[in-house]
């Protein structure tokens, strides 16, 4: 069974254990789940903080996940249709490379599909995410769950929506 737990000063370490394979850093532009949390503690503008979240199959924790409440409002959405809207930004997603390809990744997008909708900070119109353009996996997960490449590219990774009103 698929779960999503808060991080806590019990599960830290085993957070910043998780890593993917060597080949697959450059998908994820070389960060890591230590650098996310301190992402997480400076970048929450709109005064709401990321939500981080351990992912356990069974007592195991096998990845992390990380989804901040933001508005989509960069420059380059300018002439977009949801620039400017509420959104559920998922910033992170990662499965240990020991446990990949078992289909806890997709399980646990799901659950964390599931509590983003629930709007656990506030209304929102959109989830979106960025995943790197070479990365075949996450964007066929991604598409799964109905993400829609926007055709914005940014440090070689594409921007991709989900529009919550056409479910
Ligand atoms: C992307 C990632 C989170 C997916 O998690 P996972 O547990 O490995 O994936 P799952 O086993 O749940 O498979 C999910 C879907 O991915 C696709 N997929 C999985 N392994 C695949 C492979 N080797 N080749 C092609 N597609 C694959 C399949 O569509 C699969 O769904 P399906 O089984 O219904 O067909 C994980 O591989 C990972 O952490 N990769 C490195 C970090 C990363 O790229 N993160 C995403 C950043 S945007």
């Amino acid at each position: 069974m698929i779960e999503l737990q808060k991080i806590s000063g019990d599960n830290i370490d085993e957070v910043t254990a998780l890593d993917v394979g060597e080949k697959q850093k450059e998908l994820i532009l070389e960060t890591t789940n230590l650098r996310c949390f301190a992402d997480a503690h400076m970048l929450n503008a709109d005064g709401i903080p990321a939500t981080p979240l351990a992912i356990y199959a069974d007592d195991t924790m096998v990845g992390f996940l990380m989804y901040i409440y933001d508005t989509l409002d960069h420059e380059s959405f300018e002439s977009e249709a949801f620039y400017g809207k509420k959104a559920y930004f998922i910033w992170h997603n990662m499965i240990d490379k020991n446990h990949q390809g078992k289909g806890f990744g997709k399980l646990a997008f799901e659950k964390m599909l599931l509590d983003i909708e629930t709007m656990p900070n506030g209304e929102a119109e959109y989830i979106a995410l960025f995943y790197h353009k070479n990365n075949v996996i996450a964007k066929t997960l991604y598409t799964s769950f109905g993400f829609v490449d926007t055709g914005i590219i940014q440090d070689n990774s594409m921007l991709a929506v989900k529009n919550l009103k056409e479910n």
